[in-house]
């Protein structure tokens, strides 16, 4: 590994040496699936800096073009959205999303999630992941809910320690290792009313307290490129915002990786907000705010030079983003390898197979069970719902499954277990049996969408694809006296309702977070049979559930559980394991309560309507097992900041409480949340045990960002709480002052 001096030198003189169409050209990242490969060999000779969204054999094409026919031979990096697993490849290990993640509460998790990612990614000869996602998840109307770790800025930021740890390994010019990108900075998902990629609801001071953290924890670990948000920040383009992407990113913050754009940020100032005249402008704009890489925007390579040429940039600016890529190519000693080797073979194996398996059931969250979980001694378990045997919906986003490529729509691959599946092995094992139904579909199709499928193949090869991936979905009939005929003499059944891929993502907010389609009706006619009955989630993201928390008997949310999900929903039902995901989002109790998130601002009129409840359907922090966990004795020393804990197992079988630490500042200069978590530690218990849980906290776990956007602990009074979960009820609480 070259020393920093070393990679200096090697930076400068290769600068030198570059004119300013390669320097353009270096800065470009080319959409190699949306382009072609004509085009992209073009740009490989041309010196562009990075690829996106090309595999195998075609990368290796491009990277031979970039080393023999561009004139300096620099290597190219690739990119790609490998998010939870290196989905895109279809023989690789799929793990739970980054919310199902999240809710392990373990950062080891994210860690190895990180790292089997990593060597899968690396084995396919690509360099980068645009992953994780740093973006708060509060308001589950926004598509992307399921890419973030949640609504809380502490979980989001260890869980980001953990993937960046794990993707970028001990070194980043280990076989290997890859790169991290912590996206999208900042406030992606704080856009007004969580309608994609608009305006922020954010000032300086709100983004360095609530948004910066967990992207801080990525500059913490090391993370070696940021990708921009797409968003605003009082009428000001983050794209163009020096003082976003280089006062607090690089002087405040310590990042000293590149900075990537979003998806065609740069064209976006001239083509969807409107602060730009024209091209030319829009590569000036972006490139002085500190831009360093400009993704999709084919644009900018022309419009840059004439830029430069015409005086109205500077070539230093250029200079200044292609140093910081070639650092990066330099600190992986790409100019020496300039394939990742990977680990040849691993995609898929079993050692990562059982790393997503672990992950799938760590993320099992129990929300409810008045009794009928585990299941013991049943004779036949009727398991109903369409999330419960489709695997679209249980891999969740960016996986083959959901981005088919344009040629070939690629029918799931095996391994992978469902709700179904699972259920259907374990009764067998038992000697029980198990029938399935599918009961009615998650979400009907539109009949507009019927009479295209139905109509004649359409002229337009783009209409046509969508047309043909329409036909290939699998969305069955409406079918409720079925499902109650087919579960109507089990001894439990087990109904999955949620999301479909169809209904999230870029692009798909919801206005409507009510279980679409007939699934509630399905709901109430399998109640009225009165068998016990557990409600799984298999979704993107918390979904209206007020009547089924009240009148299910167990309640189990898997989100999108990766390749696994369902076989650790099975297992937890039986009692195979323990469940102890914990939630890290909150459940609203209607679409028109949200946002609602647990760390609120205090205000005068209780900050509820009035024909709403004000408290959400489930808690963040929620989550239950098959043991009850009680508290008590909690001390703080203000002196050392250790706080300590009593945890008892007040269960007859063993399990795993994670132990919250939440804090409020009584009295500060700026309005501070209710309650925010500043640390959390997993704790094992034996039926009977109690331990005493010792916590180190810091000084700055109570600080505050001032109205001059400084970080300070402001003297006086604090209240401490340890418990179970964000809910009062679950707390202990303490108060000391500093
Ligand atoms: C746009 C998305 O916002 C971003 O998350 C993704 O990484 C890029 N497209 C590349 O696919």
């Amino acid at each position: 590994m070259l020393t920093n001096e070393a990679i200096q030198q090697k930076v400068e003189d290769l600068l030198s040496r570059m004119t300013l169409e390669e320097k353009a050209a270096q800065m470009v990242q080319v959409p190699y699936s949306v382009v072609g490969r004509e085009e992209s060999l073009r740009w490989a000779e041309l010196g562009a800096g990075s690829f996106l969204h090309v595999l195998g054999d075609d990368a290796r094409e491009v990277q031979q073009t970039a080393l023999h026919k561009s004139r300096l031979g620099i290597p190219v990096i690739f990119g790609i959205d490998a998010i939870h697993g290196h989905g895109l490849n279809t023989e690789a290990a799929i793990f739970p999303s980054q919310l199902a993640t999240a809710c392990t509460w373990d950062p080891a998790i994210a860690e190895e999630m990180g790292r089997v990612t990593a060597r899968e990614v690396a084995t396919d000869g690509l360099h980068w992941t645009f992953s994780p996602v740093c973006c708060l998840g509060r308001d589950s109307r926004w598509g992307r809910i399921d890419e973030t770790f949640g609504e809380d800025p502490y979980l989001s930021g260890e869980m980001t320690y953990g993937i960046v740890r794990g993707y970028q390994g001990e070194s980043l010019d280990a076989p290997d290792s890859i790169l991290a990108c912590a996206k999208h900075y900042i406030g992606y998902g704080e856009a007004v009313g969580a309608r994609d990629a608009v305006d922020t609801q954010m000032t300086y001071r709100k983004m360095k307290e609530v948004f910066i953290p967990p992207f801080q924890r990525a500059v913490d670990a090391g993370c070696a490129t940021f990708m921009t948000a797409y968003g605003s920040i009082d009428g000001h383009s983050f794209t163009a915002d020096p003082k976003t992407l280089k006062t607090i990113l690089r002087d405040e913050m310590g990042f000293d990786g590149f900075l990537v754009t979003d998806w065609n940020n740069c064209g976006s100032l001239v083509q969807q907000q409107f602060v730009a005249e024209d091209m030319q402008d829009a590569a000036v704009q972006a490139a002085e705010a500190g831009n360093d890489m400009i993704m999709s925007t084919m644009e900018y390579y022309d419009a840059a030079i004439r830029a430069v040429r015409s005086g109205k940039l500077a070539e230093g600016v250029l200079d200044e983003a292609v140093r910081h890529i070639l650092t990066m190519k330099f600190r992986m000693n790409l100019f020496e390898q300039p394939e990742k080797k990977g680990v040849p073979g691993c995609i898929g194996c079993q050692a990562h197979r059982d790393a997503a398996y672990r992950a799938g059931k760590r993320s099992i969250t129990l929300l409810k069970n008045n009794g009928m979980l585990p299941l013991k001694s049943v004779k036949k378990v009727a398991v109903i719902g369409q999330n419960a045997d489709d695997i679209q919906s249980q891999y969740g986003d960016w996986t083959y499954l959901t981005h088919p490529n344009a040629t070939d729509f690629r029918p799931p691959h095996r391994p992978y277990v469902t709700v179904k599946e699972g259920f259907e092995a374990l009764c067998a094992e038992r000697g029980a049996q198990c029938v399935y139904h599918v009961g009615c579909a998650v979400r009907p199709l539109p009949p507009e969408v019927i009479a295209m499928i139905e109509g004649p193949a359409l002229k337009d090869p783009v209409a046509e694809y969508i047309r043909q991936i329409a036909m290939k979905r699998n969305t069955p009939a409406d079918d409720i006296p079925g499902a109650v005929e087919t579960a109507k003499d089990a001894d439990a059944i087990i109904l999955v309702v949620g999301d479909t891929i169809d209904q999230h993502g870029e692009y798909k907010d919801r206005g409507n977070l009510d279980l679409s389609g007939q699934q509630m009706e399905l709901y109430r006619a399998l109640r009225a049979l009165n068998i016990p009955l557990t409600v799984v989630l298999v979704s993107s993201k918390p979904l209206c559930m007020g009547e089924i928390a009240e009148t299910a008997d167990a309640v189990i949310v898997a989100f999108n559980g990766g390749q696994y999900g369902g076989q650790a929903v099975a297992e937890a039902a039986f009692g195979c394991f323990n469940p102890s995901g914990r939630l890290p989002i909150s459940f609203p109790a209607h679409s028109g309560q949200l946002p609602v998130y647990y760390n609120s601002l205090p205000g005068w009129h209780g900050g509820r309507y009035m024909d709403l409840p004000r408290t959400p359907v489930y808690a963040f922090g929620e989550g239950i097992g098959y043991a009850p966990f009680t508290y008590a004795n909690l001390t703080f020393d203000p002196e050392t900041f250790i706080a300590t804990v009593e945890v008892t197992n007040a269960g007859d079988v063993a399990g795993e409480e994670v132990v919250q630490v939440y804090m409020h500042d009584v009295v500060a200069s700026v309005i501070r949340p209710v309650k925010q978590l500043i640390a959390f530690t997993r704790v094992s218990l034996a039926p009977g045990e109690t331990k005493t849980v010792t916590i180190q906290l810091k000084r700055d776990d109570f600080s505050l960002v001032n109205r001059e956007e400084k970080r300070v602990v402001e003297p006086g009074e604090f209240e401490l709480f340890i418990g179970h979960s964000s809910k009062n009820e679950d707390l202990l609480k303490t108060t000391f002052r500093l």
